[in-house]
């Protein structure tokens, strides 16, 4: 299955934006939505659009309630959502625009929206500022590549992203590249922005240093479930997100029991290539010995480890 072709690699390259319709089938994103709807089914779409009357000429984030349903991997539902970031051609898209076979996941959020719940509506922002106290260096190899992920159709009444190619906001607002360009400058990219409208299924490859912005979801009723999944080159430290040892659901004993810890669908379900991207050192690493594999299956005990095992003996 072609999920992907050069062309959106050399729009990654250039522009810093794909917009890739068709990447997951619809069979692949049945259970997808299962699992949205488990982990956000306290969310309550309203019949009306809300709109915060507190924004005045500030640019400024609209306030906390839109991150409420939102969720770091792992996710506490089936193997289908937690797995998806990790899908291989996700994989082999990212080791083909850093340039490196050896690439991390450092980031994966589950992010539910309803009309009515919040005003979603943002500025123009990158999201370097809070992945790295640098910027992005300009090597291929040193950039992020960020994957937006539509489980729902995500139409412009759905909140669909807008953004503008790299090359498009430094000539508005400027090399340096502000994070939050100011009101002028706002003005103008929404004059050129594009849209990231797309049916479910669909994968918006971006970079982290280029302008983009939520909107509003005003759709009557209207839900939108996407996963941000974002890579980086392994080599890369000067970007991270999340530490995933210490990210887990709500009670920190299931960081002790195999039993209820959802980190155990990636030990059983992920090749060595998806766990790799986790920090899991690849069959044949020193890291690997009787010892440590013993110590890693007891704490995993239904983790197939054959491919690990044979390549000490
Ligand atoms: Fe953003």
């Amino acid at each position: 299955m072609n999920r992907y072709n050069a062309s959106d690699l050399s729009r990654w390259r250039s522009d810093g934006a794909a917009l890739m319709p068709g990447f997951f089938t619809k069979s692949e994103i049945v259970p997808v939505l299962d699992d949205f709807g488990i982990l956000f089914s306290g969310g309550q779409p309203q019949p009306h659009a809300a709109v915060e009357n507190t924004k005045g000429k500030d640019v400024r984030m609209p306030s906390r309630v839109q991150f409420e349903h939102t969720r770091m991997m792992p996710f506490d539902c089936s193997p289908a959502l937690n797995l998806l970031a990790l899908h291989p051609a996700l994989i082999a898209f990212a080791r083909e625009a850093l340039g490196t076979e050896d690439v991390r996941l450092y980031q994966s959020i589950s992010w539910a929206k309803f009309t009515g719940q919040a005003d979603f509506d943002q500025p123009f922002h990158m999201d370097y500022y809070n992945h790295t106290l640098t910027t992005i260096g300009d090597d291929p190899c040193q950039r992020t590549v960020n994957f937006s992920i539509y489980a729902t159709d995500v139409t412009d009444e759905h909140g669909s992203i807008r953004y503008v190619t790299r090359g498009e906001g430094d000539e508005i607002c400027g090399p340096m590249r502000p994070g939050m360009p100011d009101v002028s400058q706002q003005d103008a990219l929404r004059r050129i922005e594009r849209s990231g409208a797309g049916p479910s299924g669909t994968v918006l490859a971006y970079s982290s240093d280029i302008y983009h912005r939520a909107t509003n979801l005003t759709a009557p009723e209207g839900r939108r479930y996407v996963l941000f999944a974002s890579y980086k080159a392994a080599e890369n430290d000067a970007v991270d997100f999340v530490a995933w040892p210490s990210s887990v659901p709500r009670e920190w004993s299931r960081l002790y029991s195999a039993d209820d810890n959802p980190w155990r669908h990636f030990f059983e379900h992920a090749s060595p290539e998806q766990l790799a991207c986790l920090n899991v050192p690849l069959p044949g690493d020193r890291f690997w010995t009787e010892v440590t594999l013993a110590r890693t299956q007891t704490r995993w005990p239904r983790w197939d480890a054959t491919a690990w095992r044979r390549a000490i003996a």
